[in-house]
């Protein structure tokens, strides 16, 4: 099969590979139809997540189902699914109480939690290819209705919907409560339609990007760029001087300043300033234990320097890691059936396997107009 397979920093080809095929009772294999490029794939694209040339990237997947092995008996040839990122046993204790995202045994590194195309996270190979083998298929894969309605809506049910979502949970937001969300990627776009969804009374995103603030503002949320204005002062002059009830952390270990200058701890500092006293912050962006590449020697081992202190003295509770999509998916997708939801507003781009070694180098500048790029093998 054709797949996008990582060389080296900043190099990704197209190359023909070794089709996936059947390697364990429980595995399936999927016919891609769309596979996205997320922000967690610039990470090794840059470097700063080290990654083995050779490895097919992608872990935002969906797709038909080619073959099954002899144990599988739920989910059946010909049906179309949407892949999780995470890969899941199933049966271990992680698993067992929810936390797919950090399964006990589905990587052989022995460390919590497995994914497809991805550093740190196993062998699997990803989905920005024609094939994609999926190990426990009965208890990963999520069924989707026939045909090809809604592609571009439920192509975010494998990460970006469950993970935005994921953010507004782990900040546990009420309905009528606020929410200030750093980063109007992907990530933080979903954030902002699950804040409606669950009915924040106002949403705040923040970012620099102006197409990415405008449709920030299409999902009905109060864009602040912080290029142009001390974000911290504006929030606080929303809210009256009491700050946001939660905040959802969506940008990660490469927040920059508006000069593209990188501090670590900038959006954290940020976020324990304008979430009230007792209030609630998700980080969903990601922190990393090593970055070869840190500004900071400190931040290059993980320990980034915010403002504990305050954030303590405020009682703000913090929770971090990775989605467990499975919690979700289900849901966000009755969402998208049911006309509640339309979170394939944020593509920008559909594209063929041949363009995304130019396409990861585009949304890897974050060119305007480069927001969320879906990949169709199949598309000329
Ligand atoms: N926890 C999870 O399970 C999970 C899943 C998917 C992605 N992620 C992570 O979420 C983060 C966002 O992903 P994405 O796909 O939206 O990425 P992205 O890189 O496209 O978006 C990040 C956005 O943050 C903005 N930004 C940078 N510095 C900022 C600052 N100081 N203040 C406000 N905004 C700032 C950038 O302009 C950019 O638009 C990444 O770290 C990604 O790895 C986590
Ligand atoms: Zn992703
Ligand atoms: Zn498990």
């Amino acid at each position: 099969m054709k797949a996008l397979v990582f060389k080296k920093p900043y190099e990704v080809q197209v190359e023909q590979v070794d089709d996936p095929k059947i390697e364990q009772p429980l595995d399936a294999v999927i016919r891609i139809t769309s596979a996205n490029i997320c922000g967690s794939d610039l990470h090794p694209y840059e470097g700063r997540s080290p990654l083995d040339a050779g490895m097919v990237l992608g872990h935002e997947n969906m797709g038909i189902v080619e073959e099954v092995g002899p144990g599988v008996e739920r989910i059946k040839v010909g049906d179309r699914v949407s892949v999780p990122f995470n890969i899941a046993c199933g049966t271990c204790r992680n698993c067992n109480n929810g936390f797919t995202s950090a399964c006990l045994r589905a990587n052989p590194s022995g460390n919590p939690g497995a994914g497809y195309g991805y550093p740190q996270m196993g062998p699997y190979w990803g989905g920005q290819a024609e094939y994609l083998r999926v190990p426990w298929a009965d208890f990963n894969l999520l069924e989707l209705p026939a045909g090809t309605e809604w592609e571009n809506d439920f192509t975010m049910l494998s990460d970006i919907l469950p993970t935005g979502y994921h953010g507004t949970e782990l900040a546990g937001l009420k309905p009528g409560e606020t929410i200030a969300i750093f980063g109007a990627g992907p990530v933080g776009l979903m954030a902002a339609l699950s804040a409606n969804i669950r009915g924040a009374s106002q949403t705040f995103v923040v970012d620099k990007e102006p197409d990415r603030l405008a449709l920030a503002e299409r999902l009905g949320a109060t864009a602040i760029d912080f290029s142009k204005v001390d974000v911290e002062e504006a929030i606080l002059e929303h809210t009256d001087g009491f700050g946001v009830d939660t905040g959802v952390e969506a940008v990660g270990f490469q927040a920059h300043d508006h000069t593209g200058q990188e501090h670590p701890e900038m959006v954290l500092d940020n976020l324990v300033n304008v979430v009230r006293a007792t209030g609630r912050i998700g980080v969903v962006g990601v922190y990393v234990p090593d970055d070869p590449q840190s500004p900071s020697p400190m931040a290059g081992d993980g320990r980034i320097g915010f403002d504990f202190g305050a954030a303590f003295e405020k009682g703000i509770r913090i929770a971090t890691g990775q989605c467990p999509v499975k919690r979700y998916n289900r849901e966000l997708r009755d969402l998208i059936i049911r006309g509640k939801a339309s979170p394939g507003l944020i593509v920008s781009q559909e594209i063929g396997l041949d363009e995304m070694p130019d396409a990861y180098s585009r949304f890897d500048k974050r060119e305007d107009g480069w927001t969320k790029v879906v990949m169709h093998p199949t598309a000329a």
